[in-house]
């Protein structure tokens, strides 16, 4: 398939081998995703018990059963997929919530499946409900279950599928129905921030990747930027790297750090949005409690995207709270920004 079609998918398509999202960052991932379980980094516990469900499903001479990888963006959903694809040798079919918009388009994906395919659905929290309820028996008991006609005159007709495994991708696992849940009876596995040590092997093995050089101090600058997030670092080095080649220099910690000034991102990884929404909360919202809604507003940015892409990594950082009243600005945030912590909330502490 060609880069310019993967921007937007058609309702219902499915792509053997590909991704469905944005142009670029495919291409990225794709140049440095690990082939290997040796090359992924990090993410033990999930690996090992990957590797058990794996060779048990081998021994029986079954697919895997079907699973679900939750956790925030960038940490390496799609990759574990293909690297199972790779595992299993067998082919994955590459979908999302939002692609599959009529029952008809599962039917179809479903249909069109071979014996032991991955079926891997992205944003999967965003399937509609009588889409879900079609996925239900596929899951359960390999059958996909078609009405026909309409009112008393209506019969139900049952296909057979060929055995295959879903692998489901979310960066919200509380917008899943627990009965959809529940059916991810291989497992459901949640992907964890990568720690500085993890972040800096990725970034050098991309950078050998890329034939780039870069020093240690290079490394660790990227690495402490990368908001724990292998794509973010990857991201990072790429820009890094244009910026030390234009001034024909090697990759040096001087280097990396006017490339992100330049890109407007500070020395723990936060850009101007992110600062924006911090001294939103404390100038206008006296540090907070505010609802998402209101913030949204008032930064002029949709709900969606600050709770995926500003807050995992501000919660991780301890910036801010999530309170049942609305998000909180803690003092460690008040630090960053330079700001006194207000006296008030001091005395709530106490
Ligand atoms: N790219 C994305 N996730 C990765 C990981 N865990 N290890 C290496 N490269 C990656």
């Amino acid at each position: 398939m060609s880069r310019n079609n993967t921007k937007k998918p058609k309702p219902g398509s499915v792509h053997i081998d590909d991704d469905i999202s944005n142009g670029d960052f495919d291409f990225l991932d794709q140049t440095l995703r690990p082939s290997k379980w040796d090359e992924y980094i990090g993410q033990e516990n999930i690996k090992q018990n990957l590797k058990i469900l794996l060779s048990a499903a081998k021994e029986r001479n079954h697919p895997p059963e079907h699973l679900l990888f939750y956790g925030p963006p960038g940490l390496g959903k799609t990759t574990l997929a293909h690297l199972i694809a790779k595992e299993t040798a067998s082919q994955m079919r590459n979908t999302s919530g939002p692609a599959i918009e009529k029952v008809g388009d599962l039917a179809s994906i479903l249909t069109n499946l071979s014996p032991g395919d991955i079926l891997f659905i992205d944003e999967i929290h965003r399937l509609n409900k009588t889409i879900e309820e079609v996925l239900y028996p596929a899951m359960e008991s390999g059958s996909l279950d078609i009405i026909l006609g309409k009112g008393p005159s209506a019969r139900t007709i049952q296909l057979e599928l060929p055995p295959f495994t879903l692998i489901g991708a979310t960066t919200k696992l509380a917008m899943l129905s627990s009965p959809l849940r529940s059916r991810f009876s291989g497992g459901v596995f949640r992907l964890e921030f990568y720690n500085e040590e993890e972040i800096v092997k990725i970034i050098k093995r991309s950078a050998k990747i890329l034939g780039v050089s870069l020093d240690d101090t290079a490394a660790s600058s990227i690495a402490k930027r990368s908001r724990f997030t292998p794509r973010t670092a990857n991201y990072l080095l790429k820009r890094a790297r244009d910026y030390a080649q234009v001034q024909k220099k090697d990759i040096d910690e001087r280097m990396a750090s006017e490339a992100f000034e330049l890109l407007g991102i500070d020395y723990i990884g936060l850009n101007a949005s992110d600062i924006k929404l911090l001294q939103t909360i404390a100038s206008k919202f006296k540090g907070g409690p505010v609802g998402l809604n209101t913030l949204a507003a008032s930064l002029a940015e949709e709900e969606n995207t600050i709770e995926e892409f500003h807050e995992p990594y501000l919660l991780q950082l301890g910036f801010l709270e999530r309170t049942p009243r609305g998000r909180t600005l803690t003092e460690r945030a008040y630090k960053h920004l330079g700001l006194d912590f207000p006296e008030d909330k001091q005395k709530k502490l106490l």
